[in-house]
């Protein structure tokens, strides 16, 4: 039996790796990663990693890896489908015998239709003299009734069954109302409406359908459930890769987003006239929304609290955008106001000129490193300049750094020339930091392979070549052109690495992008170990197209070369007679 593609990435949708893994392994973040003890093996310090992005892991150990149902089947001692039956249980999904071909297209539209209805009946409620509560409470705020109906807003009763009764009323069943999020299911057994005696706001996608919601409590009344409910993740609602009103700014945002963090700050700001304002659905930002902006704009105010919180969630959406090219400039509120708040006090002319005034990135951590220190005494400077040259040093482009020694040297009465020092000085400290990183990288234990693919002997060149396309076209599927122009899957040296390459091209062919789970059933576990190694290693960083068109060559010519012996056709026992010459020879050669 196979299991259709649809529902294999549901369950894995639906079992993100991190909370499978929770009972057996203890993990610790590390940069955008996660590292443990690994459980394959015996060791002292961590080489087991998670890579939270794309849903795989790795041991650097042992070589054990793959995705989470490579995990549970080893963990467990599995076959694959037993894997992705437990999987599917672990998460409520029920395995259909058969006749399940579209079934998820067909349950994202259910979703679709439940979530709007279940919009409708919230707006109507707030819009009903019943609903008098929550709508006196959003004019408290000060929102328009003209706002409140351009961005749908609505309230949930108070009761168990209020929206069950109505989607059921409305011909929906149960089961779809649980995927949709909107309905929970008791300990006991009793079903029940998520949203209660809530302020509803629904999030809505680019396209214009409601995907989820977003309920914020009375005020004094969020002991139960907290001050915001949301919807968890569903099939047609990933919350990292959405961003509250991105329907409605991506129409006025050519030029700039602004990023607050509150979806009530979103809702004031679009009211006063900024209508390029969208919040990030109660997340810390993610690098899925950061690619979402760059598809639509050229820069990011970020607009942070600042309070502690609201300065790491700066450091943080920073170090995202970095890599996206977008500009990135902060504006810090005074007094700690959310901008929501401060519209209200100060006015939209003021708000501009504060958005006028945002500072880049770099100005920003500069002027937030004065904190605790008392520039006025000769310690207190020279230990603000030491961190200051640090945050500088930070800069590869030569003329900000300048630009900000000029500064400095003029505020703090320090010369250019040893502030120049010191920063270059850190610079040639941090470079050095760096070579040793990638010194280590290079030298740590690692296998050669050939326990998986033996063949690699045979072509030493060659597969690794093999290996760096394979690991570049999992990284980069768009290259994928380029490559089956140049190489057809006969092409590939190694067996192995050539049946991973069909299947890759097939997959392409079929306009999907692959991932670790696209292999699950075709490949043993070591052999995902293997791959999951490849999909997460950096030959597909820089220079990723060169590098690909590269190692085709290197692949063509040592093809040329084995004409003699082709491994392909040669029957086992000549194959290895043929693999103990080539050894031979090689170590005649040393
Ligand atoms: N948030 C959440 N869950 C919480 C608290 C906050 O999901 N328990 C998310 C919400 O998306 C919220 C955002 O984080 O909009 C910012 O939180 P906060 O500043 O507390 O809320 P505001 O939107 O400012 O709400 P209000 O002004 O009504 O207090
Ligand atoms: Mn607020």
């Amino acid at each position: 039996m196979a299991i259709p593609e649809e529902i294999i990435n549901e369950i894995k949708y639906r079992n993100d790796i991190e909370s499978v893994m929770a009972p057996y392994v203890a993990l610790k973040r590390r940069g955008k990663n996660l590292v443990g003890l690994c459980p394959f093996h015996n060791e002292k310090t961590p080489s087991f990693t998670v890579y939270p992005e794309n849903g795989s892991f790795y041991c650097f150990g042992c070589g054990v890896g793959g995705d989470v149902f490579s995990f549970v089947r080893q963990i467990e001692n599995l076959d694959y489908i037993d894997a992705v039956k437990l999987l599917a249980e672990r998460s409520g999904i029920t395995l259909p015998q058969d006749g399940y071909d579209d079934s998820m297209q067909k349950l994202k539209n259910t979703i679709f239709e439940i979530n709007r209805e279940t919009a409708r009946f919230y707006h109507s409620y707030l819009m009903s003299p019943e609903g008098k509560w929550a709508l006196d409470y959003l004019i408290g705020r000060g929102l328009s009734i003209a706002t409140i109906k351009h961005f749908g807003l609505g309230a949930a009763p108070d009761g168990w069954d209020n929206l069950i009764k109505h989607l059921k009323s409305k011909g929906y069943g149960i089961p779809d109302m649980i995927q949709a999020n909107v309905v929970g299911k008791s300990q006991r057994g009793t079903y029940y409406d998520r949203f209660r005696k809530r302020v509803m706001f629904p999030i809505i996608n680019i396209r214009g359908k409601v995907i989820g919601f977003s309920g914020r409590a009375m005020p004094g009344e969020d002991k139960a459930g907290g001050k915001y409910v949301n919807t968890s993740d569903t099939p047609v609602y990933k919350k990292s890769e959405n961003l509250f009103a991105m329907n409605y700014a991506k129409n006025h945002c050519d030029e700039r987003v602004i990023l607050v963090e509150g979806n009530m700050d979103v809702i004031s700001l679009h009211q006063a006239g900024f209508p390029n304002t969208v919040a990030a659905l109660g997340t810390s930002f993610t690098e899925e929304q950061a690619k979402l902006l760059s598809r639509y704009t050229k820069e990011i105010v970020l607009i942070m609290d600042s309070d502690a919180a609201g300065q790491k969630a700066v450091r943080r959406a920073g170090e995202i955008l970095q890599n996206t090219g977008l500009q990135i400039r902060v504006v810090v509120l005074p007094d700690g106001k959310d901008p929501d708040e401060y519209i209200k006090k100060h006015g939209a002319a003021r708000f501009k000129a504060l958005l006028q005034g945002a500072v880049s990135e770099i100005e920003y951590k500069l002027l937030t490193a004065v904190e605790g220190i008392d520039t006025n005494s000769d310690d207190g400077k020279l230990q603000y300049l030491s961190r200051a040259t640090e945050i500088i040093a930070e800069s590869s482009d030569v003329m900000t750094r300048d630009l900000y020694i000029g500064r400095l040297s003029d505020k703090y009465g320090v010369s250019r020339a040893a502030l120049e020092t010191k920063v270059s000085d850190i610079r040639k400290r941090k470079i050095k930091q760096r070579e040793k990183r990638e010194f280590e990288e290079i030298t740590r234990p690692k296998f050669d392979r050939t326990d998986v693919n033996p063949e690699k002997r045979l072509y030493p060149a060659g597969a690794v070549a093999e290996e760096t396309i394979i690991a570049i076209l999992m990284q980069h599927p768009d290259f994928y052109k380029t490559a089956i122009e140049r190489l057809s899957p006969d092409d590939m040296l190694t067996s192995l690495n050539r049946r991973i390459y069909k299947a890759l091209c097939e997959c392409m062919e079929s306009g999907r992008s692959p991932d670790l789970t696209y292999f699950g059933e075709m490949l043993t576990s070591p052999e995902m170990g293997y791959l999951a190694s490849l999909c997460n290693s950096e030959k597909g960083d820089k220079n990723a197209l060169i590098v690909l068109k590269d190692s085709i060559k290197v692949i063509l010519d040592e093809g040329i070369h084995k004409k003699s012996g082709d491994t392909k056709t040669m029957s086992v026992d000549d194959w290895a007679e043929n693999l103990q010459k080539i050894i031979e020879l090689k170590q005649k050669g040393k």
